[in-house]
């Protein structure tokens, strides 16, 4: 059963809370990006407004740390009620220790890996992990276009996790559309990461329901 992590990057900021509102019954989390302006050429936004959101949608909360110095913002975004919080390999000489850091607020860990940086740097950490996020865009926007040859590198993980006896989540980040989802299902995805194909559509709450639909997790609503 694919499960959708709705991206609020692509959700209308003036109205936040409404826009999120129309897809707490259908996403099965709430995707906040995180972006510092070094790591990534954008700025989004912080713990407070993860907080703000945290009592009023009955959602699990993850952030993506697409940031430099990750170490600084896993405590605040932990207390600001995430549930997942996933750092960039690319952001630390020490991911372990990063890690560590993650599980000790209680809260799942995962590693996000950019489109051109290989699984090899997961090699001693993915026992570890909850969760491994390989993007299929390079970070910074919404809206992009998928990057197809980033597909052999999720099917790799997922032989290495069955190989290795590892429950781990993958989850695909960038892109993610009805043509798309299919594709990075079968390659061994669980959750898919939308935001510009849900927060975009007319109808956001159909539109995750559908993207389910065409990764055939859902036959009815
Ligand atoms: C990129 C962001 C986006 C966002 C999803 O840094 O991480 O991938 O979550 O964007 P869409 O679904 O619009 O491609
Ligand atoms: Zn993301």
């Amino acid at each position: 059963m694919v499960k959708i992590a709705a991206s609020i990057l692509a959700a209308d900021f003036s109205d936040l809370y409404e826009a999120v509102r129309k897809v707490e019954k259908a996403a099965d989390s709430l995707h906040f990006d995180i972006m510092d302006g070094h790591f990534v050429p954008n700025i989004t936004f912080g713990p407070d407004i993860v907080r703000s959101l945290r009592d009023k949608v009955d959602l699990p909360f993850e952030a993506h740390l697409m940031v430099d110095n990750p170490q600084e913002w896993i405590v605040p975004f932990a207390r600001a009620a995430c549930d997942l919080i996933t750092v960039h390999v690319e952001t630390s000489h020490h991911l372990d220790r990063l890690i560590t850091l993650i599980k000790k607020e209680g809260v799942r860990a995962g590693v996000a890996l950019n489109p051109s940086t290989s699984l090899g740097q997961l090699e001693h950490v993915l026992s570890r992990v909850d969760l491994v996020l390989p993007m299929t865009v390079n970070p910074g926007f919404g809206a992009q276009e998928f990057l197809s040859w980033v597909l052999p590198k999720i099917r790799t993980l997922r032989e290495i996790a069955r190989e290795k006896g590892l429950s781990l989540e993958i989850e695909v980040d960038g892109g993610i559309n009805q043509a798309t989802a299919k594709e990075v299902a079968a390659s061994g995805a669980t959750v898919l990461v939308a935001g510009t194909a849900v927060f975009n559509a007319n109808d956001p709450k159909e539109a995750i329901f559908e993207l389910k639909r065409s990764c055939g997790s859902l036959f009815s609503r």
